[in-house]
């Protein structure tokens, strides 16, 4: 088939950075320009990059790229899809970002806690289903104490040795973060949303600083946590330049996992007449990471599969290894509202897993139900 002039510009740049894991500036920003323009191109140079998912449609050059990041992906997994248990414990929050929808200042978010049985039950549920971690989720509930949080990581280590626990409560000490590793936590979701001081300072309320973000990160590394770290996709003021320092942020770092989503306005938030991300530009990014820091676990994001029926399955085909479905009680789950839309919120969790298996399937890859750690970090047990 004949390439056009910018597919082969792009197969040239997808080359060299799958070899090489970097690109300059001026050639990463060459790279997303020329992926808008040609997704925005017409129908007739589609290509179909999935025969049994009619959406995963896309221009030649998304195709090159997305070919790219499946195949780093599966050297590093092959067709595994890894899935997380989340279990999203307490919307209780003492931050104010601006936007996020459990913020403190939405007074019309009804807020909820869940006991440590309710959570253990949420476990129980969840290993019988074959879940092999389970992510504790939760906004910076300080009635949670340091102990109360080791307590429920301690039991959950006891009763499951062959799951991982995975924790996302904020930005602590260290010396707490030391105490919920001590108390048997394998790893530690904390995005930094951006790594630009000023764009940060944009989406944040005075007292939260990107310095302290960072400062967390490293902490967490240090410790010997399996790190995640991340952004959202399109979130208001982020510009290319600021995408691409994260990129250099994150690639510097070397964190073990990156969540990306598409940034979703919520309709009780300062943000409400905000812009969401789109989906390409999630899928462009998703993908690029993948070059860049090949061996790292990529969820397809729930966000992804807010704004698109196939959201999650078009990041599969892009690159995404990971998937995290939802275990909370279904009489809390639509009060963790991030953002509006939210998928899964009445659906049970057996229903969900299910639903996942197919749409894994789907996509061409297998769900496997292990814990399913990052490529190359030695877990000691
Ligand atoms: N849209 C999309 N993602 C959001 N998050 C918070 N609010 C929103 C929103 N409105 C993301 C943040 C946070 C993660 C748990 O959810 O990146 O780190
Ligand atoms: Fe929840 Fe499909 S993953 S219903």
């Amino acid at each position: 088939m004949r390439m056009s002039a910018n597919a082969m510009k792009i197969q040239t740049l997808i080359d060299r950075l799958e070899r090489e894991r970097t690109l300059s500036d001026a050639e990463l920003e060459e790279l997303f320009a020329i992926l808008a323009q040609a997704h925005k191109g017409p129908g007739a140079g589609k290509v179909q990059i999935c025969a049994d998912i009619p959406q995963a449609v896309c221009s030649e050059e998304e195709a090159i790229l997305y070919a790219a990041a499946r195949r780093v992906r599966e050297q590093y997994y092959g067709k595994d899809v890894y899935l997380r248990g989340l279990i999203e414990f307490t919307n209780y929050c003492r931050n104010d970002c601006r936007y996020c929808g459990i913020r403190r200042s939405n007074k019309k978010a009804e807020r909820y806690r869940l006991t440590k049985d309710q959570i253990l039950d949420c476990c129980r549920q969840g290993y019988n289903l074959g879940f092999r971690t389970f992510v504790l989720q939760g906004g910076e509930d300080l009635s949670y104490t340091d102990a109360a949080i080791c307590d429920i990581v301690s039991s959950i280590r006891a009763l499951y040795p062959d799951c991982a626990i995975t924790l996302s409560i904020g930005e602590k000490s260290r010396e707490s973060y030391k105490a919920y590793k001590d108390a048997g936590a394998d790893r530690y979701l904390l995005r930094q949303e951006t790594s630009s001081p000023a764009h940060y300072r944009y989406l944040h309320p005075e007292e939260l600083t990107i310095e302290n973000r960072k400062r967390c990160l490293s902490d967490l590394k240090e410790l010997g946590y399996q790190v995640g770290c991340g952004i959202m996709v399109g979130s208001p003021g982020q510009t290319l330049a600021n995408v691409i320092e994260d990129l250099r942020y994150m690639q510097d770092f070397g964190p073990h996992m990156i969540g990306v989503g598409p940034f979703i306005p919520h309709k009780d938030t300062p943000f409400k007449d905000e812009a969401p991300g789109t989906l390409t530009d999630t899928l462009h990014l998703l993908a690029v990471i993948r070059l860049m820091i090949p061996g790292v676990l990529l969820p397809a994001t729930t966000a992804l599969g807010t704004i698109h029926p196939v959201g999650r399955e078009l990041g599969l085909l892009a690159g995404a290894n990971v998937i995290m479905p939802n275990l909370s009680p279904v009489n809390v789950r639509g009060k963790y509202l991030l953002y509006d839309g939210k998928i899964c919120t009445g659906d049970e969790a057996a229903s969900c897993r299910h639903c996942m298996d197919l749409r894994i399937a789907r996509a061409g890859y297998k769900t496997a139900m292990v814990r399913g750690d990052c490529a190359g970090f030695a877990v000691n047990d």
